[in-house]
């Protein structure tokens, strides 16, 4: 272990992290109705194999003896998403009170043992019947979303006191409406840039119904920022790499936490979108008071200008030298110090949760009840070690969330690239902690016992 433990405060939150879509499966039980992300997956071409969440890995049904394999790992915290189609199914209106049960049971026995549960309202998965009517591009949908904040707040609001209103707004509006490699699958630029919007409307409005009906919540977003570089130092690339921090960094931070648009990005945007579905009140909207950021982070971005002088165009370069993740992503701790100061140096200060951390890699298969994860027991204790930097360094990180607590369907990717700490036989739904867990579960112990006795 390379870890310092000293430099980790003995509240220090440890958790690991899922989402609904990714884990619970029984998408159509208890009154459930389809989300954007059933859909999509079956729609041919869409998902690696055509692969579906319909079964996932059946948490829906195996919450209980996940909650215990949480318990055995020694978790203080566990970050899960709630499904709005289970909870609201029709998208407004009324509560589904089957659906809300789901969630009640998994807080009550997080409670039980000691895990505290940090709730994340939206992971992707909107109504279909929203997206019928206009989706994230559409104003109507940041309303549905603060009042579908307001009943799960209400439900869950006596137990929950750490709430994340969006995660990733970036990959929800540029992945879901302009690439389209992520649900609804639009390739609609203006629309997406009018997602983002939403999003962050819709954040600013769940906010306030959230402090409304919780008063002690801790309440925050969860971003995915990025550190960008230029391919060489030439100066030729500076501008790519303002682009590219701009859209991915700047563009969610900058409302979030200052209450502005960045001008650059408006100016680059100009061709695409007039904008002119921002309105002027929104920005205070946005701008909530919070008690924390939550930050994902993976990997960093090396980016050049386009091939003809002048273009706006973007290269991503991937081969960079740098080892890989099974997705193809740079193992890239250095990355999380960087954007990590970043947001120090241009931010004022505010608490911060690492909500995401963790790679895919090709695992060996389970051997006498034991899963060889070298390369993810590596990377977890190296960007463990990032954050201890950064606490050393004066940023207040309060905790750490490895994602994910087991394989799970990654999304486009299906269920081929592999991200948990513990495995899942698909076929068996057997789960069987890799040695990424036990070590996991070794440096909680210790900081633990450290703190306990120090
Ligand atoms: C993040 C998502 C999460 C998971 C990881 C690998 O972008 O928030 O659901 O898919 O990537």
């Amino acid at each position: 272990m390379t870890l310092d433990l000293s430099a980790f405060p003995a509240d220090f939150s440890w958790g690991a992290a899922t989402s609904a879509y990714q884990i619970e499966g029984a998408v159509d039980e208890d009154g459930r109705t389809p989300s954007i992300w059933d859909t999509f997956a079956a729609t041919p071409g869409r998902v690696v194999a055509g692969e579906t969440g319909a079964v996932a890995v059946d948490h829906y049904h195996r919450w209980s003896d996940d909650v215990d394999l949480m318990a055995g790992l020694g978790l203080g915290a566990y970050r899960f998403s709630v499904a709005w189609p289970r909870v609201q199914p029709d998208g407004v209106g009324l509560g589904n009170a089957a659906g809300i049960a789901f969630y009640d049971r998994l807080v009550d026995r997080l409670l039980e043992k000691g895990i505290t549960p940090w709730a994340t309202l939206y992971h992707w998965d909107l109504p279909e019947v929203l997206e019928q009517a206009g989706g994230w591009p559409s104003r109507t949908t940041a309303y549905a979303f603060a009042d579908y904040a307001g009943i799960v707040a209400e439900s869950l609001g006596d137990r929950v006191k750490h709430w994340i209103t969006l995660n990733e707004p970036w990959c929800a509006a540029f992945l879901g409406y302009a690439s389209g490699i992520h649900a609804p699958g639009r390739t609609e630029p203006a629309a997406a840039v009018a997602a983002s919007h939403h999003l962050m409307l819709g954040h600013g409005l769940a906010v306030e119904r959230l402090r409304a009906t919780v008063p002690d919540a801790q309440v925050g977003v969860t971003v995915n920022l990025y550190p960008v570089v230029p391919i060489d130092d030439s100066g030729r690339h500076d501008d790519a790499v303002r682009r590219v921090d701009g859209l991915m960094n700047r563009w969610f931070l900058d409302p979030l936490l200052q209450g502005s648009y960045p001008q650059d990005v408006l100016a680059d945007l100009a061709p695409v979108t007039d904008a002119a579905f921002i309105l002027d009140e929104d920005l205070a909207a946005i701008c909530q008071p919070l008690d924390f950021l939550g930050v994902n982070y993976y990997t960093r971005h090396v980016v050049g200008a386009g091939l003809w002088p002048g273009s706006s165009e973007v290269r991503f370069q991937l081969e960079n030298g740098m080892p890989k993740t099974a997705t193809g992503w740079d193992v890239d701790p250095d990355g999380l110090v960087e954007i990590l100061a970043q947001v120090q140096r241009d931010y004022a200060p505010i608490p911060i949760y690492i909500t995401e951390n963790g790679a895919a890699f090709d695992d060996g298969t389970v051997v006498d009840g034991v899963v060889r994860d070298a390369d993810r027991v590596d990377f977890l204790d190296r960007h463990l070690q990032a954050v201890a930097t950064m606490r050393q360094r004066g940023l207040d990180v309060r905790g750490y969330f490895a994602w994910s607590l087991m394989d799970n369907y990654e999304w486009a990717e299906g269920y081929g690239k592999r991200f948990g700490i513990v495995h899942v036989d698909y076929d068996t739904q057997v789960r069987t902690p890799k040695d990424s867990a036990r070590w996991y579960a070794s440096v909680i112990r210790a900081h633990r016992d450290a703190t306990m006795t120090g």
